[in-house]
């Protein structure tokens, strides 16, 4: 079964980052010296959630960052406006939530990177002499995966927990959003044959199968360096997440089914990336100006960004990636594998 690229294409969905009605005080709660305004919630679930009484302009103290966590853990998905954060407090934050950050692997080049700082990723439209990325160029083609439905970092055997997407500069002319998914709900609202179905499955993870998925024309056949710099890895489809519950670890880099065939894995994952991906499980946050930031926990969320599109005036959007340190961290043991009916390649 072909994967559902329509999903490439631009839109945005019915719950949004801001909220639709601007008097939503009365959804406020209040903790502390924090506000949350959740974004949505179904019965007892509730996902995203935009943060207010955070001071951005000192170190944030450990408890606070401590009551950040907690409720990161139960909303998936936190939104912070106007935080006037730079490169350096940005990671300052991300180190506060973790022991190591992803390092980047510039692909094409640290000389040709416009950070050049290891530990953020550079996702947004601008090249190094400030034109914008040229249509069809690679760094074009790499980035349309980054429209498929995917959680950071799943091809990597030592996952990433959090992402921390933070906008600089001007908002984009048009407007720009990226979506996000509760697997949470979309676990929990599966059919229980389904759920005792996949329990014990095994998925392969690989960048260049999500880049091949997007842009079959470029990366159908990755570049040497590309491959050697990003393995395979495995993790469990079925998870706990941080919350307590049941949850998938899915994305568009999930290339196999151990045990499966291709066809058949490709079959399966597409089905319940699909099932958990409609848009009774989804929001759209706005990016409306620059220090506008995102943190999401890739253990219990999926999401997609808009892709590339002409004409597209400049994005500056940078993202720093906290490894996991949690029991889930390294994903499936060879043991786990060899169950599943992993083959080792000899
Ligand atoms: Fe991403």
């Amino acid at each position: 079964m072909a994967p559902s690229l329509d999903h490439i294409n631009i839109r945005v969905y019915d719950n949004t980052s801001p909220p639709q009605e601007e008097d939503d005080e009365n959804v406020a709660i209040h903790e502390g010296t924090l506000t949350i305004k959740p974004v949505f919630q179904s019965g007892k679930s509730s996902f995203g959630a935009e943060i207010y009484g955070v001071d951005w302009d000192q170190a944030i103290p450990p408890e606070i960052v401590a009551q950040l966590v907690a409720i990161q853990d139960k909303y998936g998905v936190l939104i912070f406006r106007k935080t006037g954060l730079d490169n350096a407090r940005h990671i300052a934050f991300s180190q506060q939530l973790g022991d190591e950050l992803e390092i980047n692997p510039f692909f094409y080049g640290r000389e040709n990177d416009r950070l050049k700082e290891p530990l953020l990723f550079d996702v947004g439209n601008i090249e190094l002499d400030g034109s914008l990325v040229k249509r069809d160029s690679r760094r074009w083609h790499h980035s349309l995966g980054n429209a498929l439905w995917h959680t950071d970092s799943s091809y990597h055997q030592q996952r990433s927990k959090y992402s921390i997407l933070l906008s600089h500069g001007n908002p984009v002319e048009g407007g720009s959003w990226t979506h996000f998914a509760d697997i949470r709900r979309g676990y929990e609202e599966l059919p229980e044959s389904k759920k005792a179905e996949i329990e014990d499955l095994v998925i392969e993870h690989d960048l260049w199968h999500s880049r091949k998925l997007a842009s079959p024309a470029v990366f159908g056949n990755p570049l040497p360096h590309e491959l050697k710099a990003k393995p395979p890895a495995f993790h469990r489809l079925v998870q706990v997440a941080p919350d307590g519950r049941k949850t998938l670890y899915l994305a568009a880099h999930a290339k196999r089914v151990l045990g499966m065939s291709f066809e058949e894995s490709q079959k399966l994952i597409w089905e319940l990336i699909d099932h958990c991906t409609q848009p009774k499980y989804v929001f759209s946050m706005e990016w409306r100006q620059g220090g506008d930031m995102v943190w999401w926990d890739n253990r219990q969320s999926m999401h997609r960004a808009n892709p590339y599109a002409e004409p597209m005036t400049a994005r500056d959007v940078r993202r720093s990636t906290i490894l996991d340190d949690g029991p889930l961290a390294f994903g499936a043991s060879k043991d786990e594998k060899l169950a599943a009916g992993w083959l080792p390649s000899a």
